[in-house]
């Protein structure tokens, strides 16, 4: 198979950044198709850690080609601070390439972003405060500008100005805050250009020819099904769709070039933000223990994040929705020392057992979690090299999971380094 995707199968910090990284040594691209720097992505490569968000994964892989495709959202300010901070680690950036028809993020879009939020109140819905949600609003409205509108520079002008009318009136008489002038942003905006000019391309014919030419192609997901625009727990979800479904738009390519679709999933869940999350866990110590053994915090934001048992009744939405071929398990090793784990396999509305994923987020809060207890396992498993090198249990609870989700299990993860991946399926690309 000569395409694979990585998706997040939860809401968002699966470890995809990692999987990604493991492929990517054997992969000649790695495309991002859609999200922005709302992403947080971890890599360990030997001793050291980098986080990338908008920079796709496979980055640190210098025969690796890195493409961000047209359906992300890009912060170039962003974008360029982390160029700069690949190349501080002693990897260049000249294996990386921006679509041209990709959406650009202002700062208007931020402050839109933080009113937004502040305007929700106790409603809010947690977002990563980087102008996600009103850029790609802006996309859809018909008035976002884009990387190709950058080429002229009087055009480009002359639609900032158009928006910065509306949102400026905006800004001044419904939110009551800073108002931005044309010349502000436009000044900034032409030096990043200049910056990365000679990264852009036409995204569409560079994927399509790799593919004339058989090389292997991996696509890294954002954010996970949970948080997906359409299938996710709406309106506490991102602003784009996370599924494969939306790889082909989100890179100007035919829906026959994909592959192999791998879920990754975390071996418990976690989220960050607000919203519906019926697994999660009432005792705070046990969040807590998590918490700290596995550094639950966002990678963009900091924030903690919020923990849970394994939601069986929201990955089997996720499979449904998402079209997993293959099914990953990552941070297998946090679950070491817990004397009886647990998985969600349905929820009870008052009183009465559904075995569906409510779309209503109403709904979804009264969910009460109906657990099943699967023995727990005590062994460090940060060296198991095999699934049979796994303590009974630990197969146990893998085998469980693959026959409640009726899914693959394809590799597991024991440990945030490379050589902590272990694959049991061949070939997936
Ligand atoms: P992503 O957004 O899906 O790429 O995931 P994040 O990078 O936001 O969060 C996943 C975190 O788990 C990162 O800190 C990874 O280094 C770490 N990680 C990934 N796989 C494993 C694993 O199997 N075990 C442990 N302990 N950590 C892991
Ligand atoms: P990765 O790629 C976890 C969450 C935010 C918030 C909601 C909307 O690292 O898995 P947004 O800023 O997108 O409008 O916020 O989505 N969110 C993520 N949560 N991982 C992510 O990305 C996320 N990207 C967005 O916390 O709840
Ligand atoms: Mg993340």
């Amino acid at each position: 198979m000569n395409s694979l995707a990585v998706v997040g199968a939860q809401w968002g910090d699966e470890g995809k950044g990692k999987i990604t990284d493991f492929f990517a040594q054997n992969a000649d691209y790695v495309i991002r198709w859609a999200g922005g720097d709302n992403a947080g992505h971890t890599i360990k490569i030997e001793d050291k850690k980098y986080a990338l968000s908008i920079i796709p994964s496979g980055i640190f892989n210098s025969e690796t080609i890195n493409v961000i495709g047209n359906g992300c959202v890009i912060n170039l300010k962003k974008l360029i601070t982390e160029i700069d901070y690949v190349k501080n680690n002693g990897f260049d950036c000249n294996n990386l390439i921006i679509s041209e028809r990709a959406h650009l993020i202002f700062p208007y879009h931020i402050e839109q972003d933080k009113q937004l939020e502040k305007f929700r109140g106790p409603k809010a819905i947690g977002t990563t405060l980087k102008g996600i949600g009103p850029c790609y609003e802006d996309k859809v409205q018909r008035m976002g500008i884009r990387i190709c509108d950058l080429f002229d520079s009087k055009m480009f002008k002359e639609k900032l100005k158009i928006n910065l009318e509306l949102k400026n009136k905006i800004f001044k008489n419904v939110f009551n805050s800073r108002e931005f002038t044309v010349d502000e942003i436009y000044d900034e905006y032409i030096i990043y250009f200049k910056k990365i000019k000679h990264l852009i391309k036409n995204v569409t014919k560079v994927i399509n020819n790799a593919f004339l030419e058989n090389k292997k192609v991996l696509f890294e997901g954002a954010q996970g099904a949970l948080l997906d625009i359409d299938q996710g727990t709406y309106p506490f979800v991102t602003s784009s769709n996370t599924s494969a479904s939306s790889i082909p738009v989100g890179l100007g390519i035919s829906p026959k070039k994909i592959g192999n679709i791998l879920g990754v999933f975390k071996a418990y869940n976690t989220r960050v933000g607000e919203g519906g999350f019926p697994s999660e866990f009432k005792n705070l110590k046990q969040s807590d223990k998590i918490r700290t053994i596995a550094n639950e915090f966002g990678v963009v934001s900091g924030r903690p994040r919020r923990i849970g048992w394994f939601d069986a009744v929201a990955a089997k939405h996720s499979i449904d929705t998402m079209g997993y071929t293959h099914m990953a398990v990552t941070l297998l090793d946090i679950l070491s020392n817990f004397e009886t784990l647990k998985i969600c396999i349905g929820y009870k509305i008052n009183n009465k057992i559904i075995d569906f994923f409510p779309p209503d987020i109403n709904l979804l809060n009264k969910c009460e979690p109906i657990f099943i207890d699967v023995p727990g396992f005590k062994e460090d498993i940060t060296n198991v090299k095999s699934f049979l090198e796994l303590p009974l249990n630990a197969q146990n609870y893998l085998n469980k999971l693959s026959e409640i989700l009726n899914i693959k299990i394809a590799m597991f993860s024991v440990g945030p380094e490379r050589k902590q991946t272990i694959l049991m399926e061949k070939n997936i690309l």
